[in-house]
């Protein structure tokens, strides 16, 4: 009894923190290295398990866990066979969609088998060396496209610089950091609080900070792109955030920069403003978000009704933007 409501009480508590439900939009679910042809994971996000593997001919299904026959965990058993996960109970096979493909021994699939996907499979795409999901609890289907970052897909540019953060909180209170401009003195060394714009597009929010200093769009909730020039060489921080439930985010960070020489001018411009960035910067310089945003970030609770000022950024324009990812009632 004593253990049972010592639990309800911390969820409360952790609810209260974060009050949203998890919002529609492309996230990235792991890194295309990391999912070998023939390989079945499962993996957290959006408030529950899901399965993921790779087919033979590379096709990538993200499919709900348990088996639409009796129930079994794909994860716990099931295995590749061609491009098809098999289930390990009865061996009923699906596809990277959803449909069953093969019961061993049955004469013909199921009615509805034959009509639909049975196994809930979410949007799939792989772009950047990344695997993206599309999430919506309605299931509806993918209401906007994956941006379009060049420097992840030309020559000339430095290897991507993948990083990731499990953060404990939801996916909101991240993104808003990209408009809270006071914090960036005194949070992130800033000499003074930059001027900023920010202006709305559809699922597209874009800012520019200190005038041109800091040039980011959002692309719904989980994704931003982010170019940050200083003295004419512009550093590339892609980030894409993982719902993994509604109070844990995994921030994911991917960084590049034009292929400067070795040891010139601009190579350590480029190097020392990456550093900044992720925060592992010598000295004075260690103010990037690893540093100090995640630490906020771990502990704040979100303010419905914040008291703000005159020099904060436009937090509630975001705020109005951001709602429009919620699909369900909070
Ligand atoms: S439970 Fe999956 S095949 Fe029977
Ligand atoms: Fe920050």
């Amino acid at each position: 009894m004593t253990d049972l409501s010592i639990s309800r009480i911390q969820v409360g508590k952790e609810l209260e923190r974060c009050p949203f439900p998890i919002p529609v939009g492309w996230y990235v679910v792991e890194l295309s290295e990391n999912l070998a042809s023939g390989e079945v994971k499962t993996i957290e996000a959006f408030d529950q398990d899901w399965v993921m593997f790779r087919g033979e001919d590379g096709s990538v299904g993200v499919t709900d866990p348990y088996c639409p026959h009796l129930g079994a965990h794909l994860g716990e058993g099931g295995v590749v066979v061609g491009n098809n996960i098999r289930c390990p109970f009865h061996h009923w096979e699906y596809d990277s969609e959803g449909w069953c493909k093969e019961i061993p021994y049955a004469k013909s699939l199921p009615p509805l088998a034959k009509k639909c996907a049975v196994l809930h499979a979410l949007p799939v795409q792989e772009r950047y060396g990344l695997i993206w999901a599309w999430y919506h609890p309605e299931r509806l289907e993918p209401q906007w496209q994956i941006p379009d970052v060049p420097e992840l897909e030309s020559e000339g540019f430095v290897p991507v610089r993948h990083g990731a953060w499990p953060i404990g909180t939801c996916i909101q209170e991240i993104a808003e950091n990209g408009v809270d401009f006071a914090h960036l003195k005194f949070l992130h060394g800033a000499p003074e609080i930059p001027a900023g714009k920010a202006r709305t597009e559809d699922h597209v929010f874009h800012f520019d900070i200190g005038d041109g200093h800091i040039i980011g769009e959002n692309h719904g909730p989980g994704i931003s792109v982010v170019r940050h020039t200083v003295e004419g060489v512009t550093v590339l921080m892609f980030s894409t955030s993982l719902a993994v439930n509604r109070e844990n985010t995994l921030a994911r960070m991917h960084f590049t920069f034009q292929d400067y020489p070795e040891g010139s001018k601009e190579r350590q411009m480029a190097e020392h403003v990456y550093q900044h960035s992720i925060g592992e910067a010598d000295g004075e310089d260690s103010a990037g978000f690893e540093a100090v945003d995640m630490i906020i970030w771990n502990n704040k609770k979100y303010r419905p009704q914040p008291l703000l000022c005159d020099g904060d950024g436009p937090i509630f324009k975001f705020r109005k933007w951001f709602s429009q990812f919620y699909a369900e009632d909070h």
